[in-house]
């Protein structure tokens, strides 16, 4: 007996010795990497963005990281996105005093650490129980602004009081414009600083992967995502002691309509393609305070959202979940800027997975970014440590390559940091098409 406690307890520091050593990182690699984030330590360093998803991908049950990862159809707009991103060169400078250097900006008029939003992200609290409220959390403390998503599991309410601060809230026009007055209140209400108008989502794109695995209306239980879910232990936890299991924001406000089911179905009926300006401009009226329309993706369309009296406009192909085929954001956003630029804030999203993307986008025209699957991929992976730590490696990487494309302030980020000024994204893409191609579709699968 004695000799077999002795055999376990040798084995036992044998795995510590080596296995632990291979995935524990050392204190200087830790203060590297910033893990002191709250307090918390990966066992792997988190070096990237892509480090965090790998991590969700292994905590977060198969289905609701494919609806994360998912574009719509052939997801040729989400390959896109990143292909068109990454063909954009930075021009390298030296020898200029870069030693003090600002991030912060504002964003509609609002104080912000870094030129980021978190995009309004549908059944967040499914990546990470209470979800929604840890990436508010996450952004409060690190200073920039997080957007509560209409079909989010934790409510309106449920967010205010749990963080105590003011987030932006997004909206859908949908057929039941009762309902959206209501919600537009319940968001005054809960102090909300910015109304985030989403105009592309006027009828559904379909993602393969959500078929196969039953998210759909109603939900389908699948065997195999049972299983899967068994084994995701830490979430089953997170999930089991959440505030809200259901639409937060729905739940209580229709009518004879209580569970998830016929709450799901409610919703799929109510996606209005018969939206219009005049839509806009009922809004505007509801709404006060400052308002971002969201899902530009024309000059045309650009040029009508500057008359509309919104605040700013977000040029956006929902990241690739709904027109496939649709261009990339990044290659529609210099035109956005020359036409409409000086007339309206323009904010940009689609495939930001970095600071050098950041970087980009800035240096095309856009005043601020929105950060979607990049802070999903760190809820999932270590709840609101792992969306500080994707906000906080972003800011890293934009700080360092603020530093070496010789740029010391935000605002000071233009064209002049690109390549021979090159604003032809596209062209630039076509020839680096091949290869990045291979690589984002390797990286988002
Ligand atoms: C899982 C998921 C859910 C989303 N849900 C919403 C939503 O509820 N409302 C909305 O306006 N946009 C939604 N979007 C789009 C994002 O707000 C944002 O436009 C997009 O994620 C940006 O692309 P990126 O993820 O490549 O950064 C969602 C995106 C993802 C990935």
């Amino acid at each position: 007996m004695c000799r077999l406690a002795k055999t376990v307890l040798i084995a036992i520091n044998y795995v510590n010795a080596t296995i632990g050593n291979v995935f524990r990182a050392t204190p200087a690699q830790q203060a590297a990497q910033g893990q002191d984030v709250k307090g918390v330590t990966f066992m792997i360093p988190m070096t990237c963005i892509s480090d965090l998803r790998d991590l969700a991908k292994r905590r977060v049950p198969r289905a609701f990281y494919e609806y994360a990862i998912s574009g719509s159809y052939n997801e040729e707009t989400l390959r896109a996105n990143r292909t068109d991103l990454e063909a954009i060169r930075l021009r390298q400078r030296i020898l200029i005093d870069v030693d003090k250097r600002d991030l912060s900006t504002t964003i509609v008029g609002q104080k912000a650490a870094l030129p980021i939003a978190l995009a309004p992200i549908g059944l967040l609290g499914m990546q990470h129980g209470d979800g929604e409220i840890l990436a508010a959390k996450a952004a409060n403390e690190a200073g920039v602004p997080f957007t509560l998503s209409t079909m989010s599991v934790c409510s309106i309410e449920q967010v205010a009081e749990a963080t105590g601060k003011p987030f932006w809230f997004q909206v859908y026009v949908i057929r039941d414009r009762a309902f959206i007055e209501d919600l537009i209140n319940r968001a005054k209400a809960a102090n909300c600083s910015a109304l985030v108008l989403t105009l592309d989502l006027q009828i559904l794109g379909q993602r393969h992967r959500d078929v196969k695995n039953g998210l759909t209306v109603p939900p389908e239980i699948k065997i195999s995502n049972v299983i899967d879910i068994a084994t995701k232990l830490r979430w089953l936890w997170s999930i089991y002691n959440s505030r809200s299991k259901t639409f937060g924001n729905l739940a209580g406000h229709v009518k004879g309509m209580e569970n998830v089911n016929s709450l799901a179905e409610w919703t799929a009926s109510q996606f209005d393609p018969t939206l219009s300006w005049k839509d806009v401009a009922w809004i505007r009226k509801l709404w006060p305070g400052k308002l971002i329309l969201k899902g530009i993706m024309d000059v045309e369309d650009a040029k009508l959202a500057a008359k509309s009296g919104a605040d700013a406009l977000i040029v956006s192909n929902h990241g690739g979940r709904q027109l496939d085929g649709a261009a990339s954001s990044i290659s529609m956003l210099p035109q956005i800027a020359d036409a409409v630029g000086k007339d309206i804030e323009i904010m940009f999203d689609g495939g930001v997975r970095s600071g050098q993307d950041i970087m980009r986008a800035l240096a095309l025209g856009a005043k601020s970014c929105m950060v979607g699957r990049a802070y999903v991929y760190g809820l999932g992976a270590a709840g609101q440590a792992g969306v500080a730590k994707a906000i906080d490696i972003l800011r890293k990487e934009l700080d360092v390559t603020m530093a070496l494309c010789g740029v010391s302030k935000v605002s000071d980020i233009g064209p002049q940091v690109i390549v021979r000024g090159e604003r032809a994204v596209t062209e630039t893409a076509k020839k680096a098409a091949p290869r990045a191609k291979a690589k984002a579709a390797k990286e988002e699968g």
